[in-house]
């Protein structure tokens, strides 16, 4: 049957999610898929109503897209879709109660504090240390994310990250390395250790840089990588995701893996990880995507 690709959408990985969308969509034209790209917003829901598609694919980064909402109307309209469920996809994009829940599902994460007009933000620093992390709740790619050496600092990032989100948190900046995990089904894909000359992997380092370096494999010794996967897939189902994603960490200098996040939709474009983790899997481009494609239960 037909398959739609959504893509585009209004948040503000707009332009991720159309590189990603198009890979994805060239990628199920190769394998002979019938598919079929859209740029999402309200009327696309119009043309999935009258039956024509009988899968959807999402490659939708963010909010609307990424974190339950598009994913309760294709409920709705009881059409399969690819990646996980309406509970999955809003933890997953809010970072807050993503720490909630890995508190109490004992997956380490890097202490936080909550960002709001009348915070006490000379606290804030003395709690968690400088430099420190300031992130947007519900974003991604980065966007609004700032490291703070100062407590002037912290402030004006707070401020920058309140453009994307009314909800902003302080996490304590983990020294070491960032190491990432995708998961595709009941499998956790090979680790990739990320290596940048920027001050963290940013937007820059993430899709416009081809300085960044991706190692996979990671490099860690085998027992390692393995605790780590396990870990990320414990983390993956502790806020109810499925069918693929990856899982964010940074390991500190005595080996400990903090996880970050969780992204229910990742990034599919050149310069994307979970496509690299594939390829080390053995999976070229357009099986991963076959693979997605699959996780849409008809
Ligand atoms: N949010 C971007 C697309 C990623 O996680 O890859
Ligand atoms: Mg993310």
């Amino acid at each position: 049957g037909k398959v739609a690709v959504l893509m585009g959408g209004p948040s503000a990985e707009r332009e991720v999610s159309l590189k990603s969308g198009n890979a994805v969509l060239a990628a199920l034209k190769r394998k002979g898929v019938d598919a079929h790209g859209f740029d999402a917003d309200k009327s696309t829901l119009r043309q999935l109503e009258d039956g024509k598609f009988e899968r959807v694919f999402i490659v939708l980064h963010g909010r609307w897209g990424e974190d339950g909402v598009i994913q309760g109307a294709l409920e709705v309209l009881d059409i399969p879709y690819t990646g996980s469920g309406v509970l999955g996809s809003a933890l997953g994009m809010d970072k807050l109660r993503t720490k909630y829940l890995w508190s109490a599902a004992g997956i380490p994460t890097p202490e936080y504090a909550v960002l709001e007009a009348g915070t006490d933000f000379d606290k804030v620093a003395a709690k968690l240390g400088l430099p420190v992390f300031v992130k947007p709740v519900r974003e991604g790619s980065s966007l609004g994310v700032s490291k703070a050496r100062t407590v002037a600092e912290l402030k004006a990032a707070w401020k920058s990250a309140a453009k994307y989100d009314d909800q902003v948190i302080a996490e304590r900046f983990i020294d070491g390395a960032e190491i990432t995990c995708g998961i595709l089904g009941d499998q956790a894909l090979p680790l990739i250790r990320i290596e940048t000359d920027r001050e963290f992997y940013d937007y820059e380092a993430k899709y416009i840089l081809d300085t960044t370096r991706y190692l996979c494999p990671c490099g860690l010794p085998a027992d390692q990588e393995r605790a780590i996967q396990a870990l990320a897939q414990r983390a993956f189902a502790a806020l109810g995701c499925s069918g693929w994603g990856r899982v964010d960490f940074m390991l500190d200098k005595d080996g400990r893996a903090y996880a970050l996040e969780v992204n229910t939709v990742p990034g599919m474009t050149d310069h994307s990880l979970v496509p690299k983790a594939a390829q080390q899997a053995g999976m070229n481009f357009d099986e991963l995507v076959l693979k997605i494609l699959e996780t849409a239960d008809v």
